[in-house]
């Protein structure tokens, strides 16, 4: 059976272009009303002078900061979408996978006040990666995840473990990718294995909708 992360990473090869045109063309409705704006408040919020972007993808995250002012670093593990970002920005970005991060295998530099990963920690074994970000951050800095709902994302199965997601309904050719599913607690336990303490938590929610949009966290090294 080929190994999920591998597989993973794989479909993004694959997926780039469509990623991209979805984005670009704002065809994703949660992003537009809620979990965009839900990152970058609170990015904002925390006034950092310098934010890394990990699995920035296709880079708007890059571009929203850097246009107000932000030293913004992006770093993903896709070639054309760190192609994308690259030509679309101004913002410095690395092309790593998060294997190669969490074994500090390519220099993203360091010193960041803010380490943001909106829907990008898809992966089974993010301890290794977190605990390689903590030792990036600045004093004072934060981890700021943004992710599915475990909520929401359960579809009756509250139990960590690899699903698919197919992109049905979206439009173009897209290949399945695999992501591993973390109940709250299992997020909690994996920043606490990582040397952060949980600082906030948001449910982003649009007025019109009964359940959450994503599960934001912030979190501070442990000191
Ligand atoms: C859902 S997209 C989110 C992209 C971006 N953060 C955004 O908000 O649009 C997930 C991103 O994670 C990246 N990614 C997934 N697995 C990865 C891995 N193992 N190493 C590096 N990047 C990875 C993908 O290339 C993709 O850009």
């Amino acid at each position: 059976m080929p190994d999920p992360e591998s597989t993973l990473l794989d479909s993004w090869h694959h997926n780039a272009q469509a990623w991209i045109d979805a984005i670009r063309t704002g065809s994703i409705e949660s992003r537009l009303k809620v979990t965009d704006q839900a990152i970058l408040l609170a990015v904002l919020g925390r006034q950092p002078e310098r934010v890394l972007d990990l699995g920035c993808g296709e880079g708007w995250l890059l571009r929203a900061l850097t246009e107000r002012g932000i030293d913004a670093v992006g770093v993903d593990g896709d070639a054309t979408l760190v192609q994308a970002a690259r030509a679309a920005g101004t913002a410095p970005v690395h092309l790593a996978s998060h294997e190669q991060l969490a074994e500090a295998k390519v220099d993203i530099g360091r010193d960041y006040n803010l380490i943001c990963a909106n829907f990008a920690l898809l992966h089974q074994d993010i301890i290794p990666l977190l605990t390689a970000m903590n030792s990036l951050l600045a004093p004072g800095g934060a981890l700021l995840i943004q992710t599915l709902h475990p909520w929401t994302a359960a579809a009756g199965d509250y139990q960590d473990g690899w699903r698919e997601e197919t992109f049905a309904g979206f439009r173009g050719q897209w290949q399945p990718m695999p992501w591993y599913f973390r109940t709250l607690s299992s997020w909690l336990n994996a920043l606490d294995m990582a040397g952060f303490a949980l600082a906030g938590l948001q449910e982003p929610q649009h007025p019109q909708s009964p359940v959450p949009q994503s599960l934001l966290l912030v979190a501070e090294p442990r000191l």
